[in-house]
């Protein structure tokens, strides 16, 4: 098909997430301002440009009133989002309950709360009857956008209800869903009460997509043992109905790094870095402060490689941007006074008058200058406990191009499957290994390092968002016209 002009027409592709790309500061009572939300999904989704998207999601704020209803929705279409208005009762038992407090933990092998869980359990009933109901209010407004032919994405841990809404509405209606996180084994997920209910509606999907082949693999295994469903190499079988699941890794946007580092900005950011760490080797982790991001383990960790490396002390600084995230979370209030308390007491012991070891920020950077730090890293620290992808990794090797330094990865981040030979891959949990692996970083030669970084650069600039997407959705065109074939027969 093409349009007039003669261009190829762009599929329409509703993307439903959770959060929009843009969160909402309220100015006034019509005015609003928009910024880029945070976390690894909507940096991917940024990345992906050659769809005629829409984006549907919660734009991260209670907007009560009309008139601030109306005059968002406005400030967003702009931006091509489309809002789904969530009240504050609604986010406290969808989205800090359900969602953060219960899936979260659990998918990344975290288990619930541990001082909470009797509480947990009780309140499971009526936060994922809340889930269900956020669930359905954003097929409410899919549906209401829809047309036709649409390719309809969900995304995420948030929206695993969302396939079964959406094909209750219309049974044509293309529908693929991808999850962020990792998908654990089939006997951690048994161990949620609506197990279930959760799996049926994500198999009401036509394409179920994750980022490692191990995380299809479970979620199949799941699907078999505890629904009895029939696994098949395409994905699960279901009365003659076959859902496709599949592994899509996720990519960046490259390119967008890479240009960015010309721009005079960047430039001097990167100057300004280099006079004021001049001497010292930089270590640089970025992470939201979140518990699966194993931020205390990678602090003590350059504790411990401190207390051994004695004549490193007054050369290498840790900086570490912690961004604030989930904040009304009980178990998220908690890391952030563990995090800080370990800080304070590592700085007052091993800081001078003149200068710290650790520079921990709790808050984002903008692009510019996350991209500078980027750059004038000498060994970035992603040393998560479980991590679906992390594509803090990816955007570290894409602006290492000059100064090709050392990516030391968690072998529990869903990247170390991609970029586990040019990384070096620790076990976050064991300490001294991480820590051990602070100095080979540090002292590693040359040439080591730049065939460390080719390896990874490649892969980081082949393996892209757009090229991800443009996948997945192919996949599922595919998928849905198989299927069609299939009933045909
Ligand atoms: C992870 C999740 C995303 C989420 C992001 C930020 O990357 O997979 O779905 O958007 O964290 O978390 P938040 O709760 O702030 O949306």
């Amino acid at each position: 098909c093409e349009n007039q002009d003669g261009r190829p027409l762009r599929q329409r592709l509703l993307v439903v997430a959770n959060r929009l790309p843009v969160s909402a500061v309220r100015r006034g009572e019509d005015s609003w301002s928009l910024e880029i939300s945070a976390g690894g999904l909507v940096s991917a989704l940024l990345g992906v440009k050659e769809f005629e998207a829409r984006w549907i999601g919660w734009a991260g704020v209670n907007v009560p009133d009309e008139i601030g209803q109306k005059a968002l929705t406005r400030a967003l279409a702009e931006k091509r989002c489309i809002p789904v208005f969530l009240d504050e009762e609604i986010v406290h038992q969808y989205y800090n309950g359900y969602c953060n407090n219960i899936l979260w933990p659990v998918f990344h092998y975290l288990g619930l709360p541990q001082e909470d869980r009797l509480a947990t359990t009780r309140s499971f009933q009526s936060q994922f009857a809340a889930y269900k109901k956020a669930n359905q209010m954003f097929a409410d407004v899919v549906n209401k956008h829809y047309e036709e032919g649409d390719v309809v994405w969900c995304h995420d841990y948030h929206l695993m209800f969302l396939p079964k809404c959406l094909k209750e509405y219309s049974s044509n209606m293309k529908v693929g869903w991808f999850l962020h996180t990792p998908f654990p084994s089939s006997e951690i997920h048994r161990t949620l009460p609506s197990r279930s209910e959760l799996l049926r509606s994500v198999l009401a999907a036509d394409l179920v997509g994750f980022h490692t082949y191990d995380y299809a693999r479970h979620f199949v295994s799941a699907c078999t043992r505890i629904l009895g469903l029939e696994g098949t190499p395409e994905g699960v079988e279901d009365q003659g109905r076959l859902t496709r699941v599949a592994a899509f890794p996720i990519g960046i946007d490259s390119d967008r790094f890479i240009r960015a580092l010309e721009v005079p900005q960047v430039q001097d950011h990167i100057k300004e870095l280099e006079e004021r760490f001049s001497g010292r080797k930089v270590m640089l982790g970025v992470d939201r402060l979140d518990m699966i991001k194993g931020i205390p383990q990678k602090i003590l960790a350059f504790e411990k490689f401190l207390e051994e490396n004695s004549h490193w002390r007054d050369k290498v600084v840790l900086l570490q941007i912690a961004v604030p995230t989930r904040t009304d979370v009980p178990e998220y209030q908690k890391l952030t006074s563990q995090v800080h308390e370990i800080v304070g007491r590592i700085n007052g012991r091993f800081g001078t008058l003149t200068a710290v070891p650790i520079h921990h920020l709790d808050r984002s950077l903008d692009f510019p200058a996350l991209c500078a730090l980027y750059a004038v890293t000498d060994v970035a620290l992603v040393t998560s406990l479980r991590d679906g992808m992390n594509l803090v990794s990816y955007e570290f090797v894409a602006c290492q191009d000059s100064k090709k330094g050392v990516l030391i990865l968690s072998e529990f981040a869903g990247a170390a499957q991609s970029l586990g030979a040019g990384a070096i891959l620790v076990n976050p949990w064991n300490i001294t290994e991480v820590a051990d692996s602070i100095r080979q970083a540090l002292t590693m030669s040359c040439e080591e390092r730049e065939k460390r970084h080719r390896h990874n650069f490649a892969h980081v600039t082949t393996h892209t968002a757009q090229e991800w997407a443009e996948t997945f959705v192919s996949e599922l065109n595919d998928t849905v016209i198989e299927a069609q074939l299939r009933t045909r027969q």
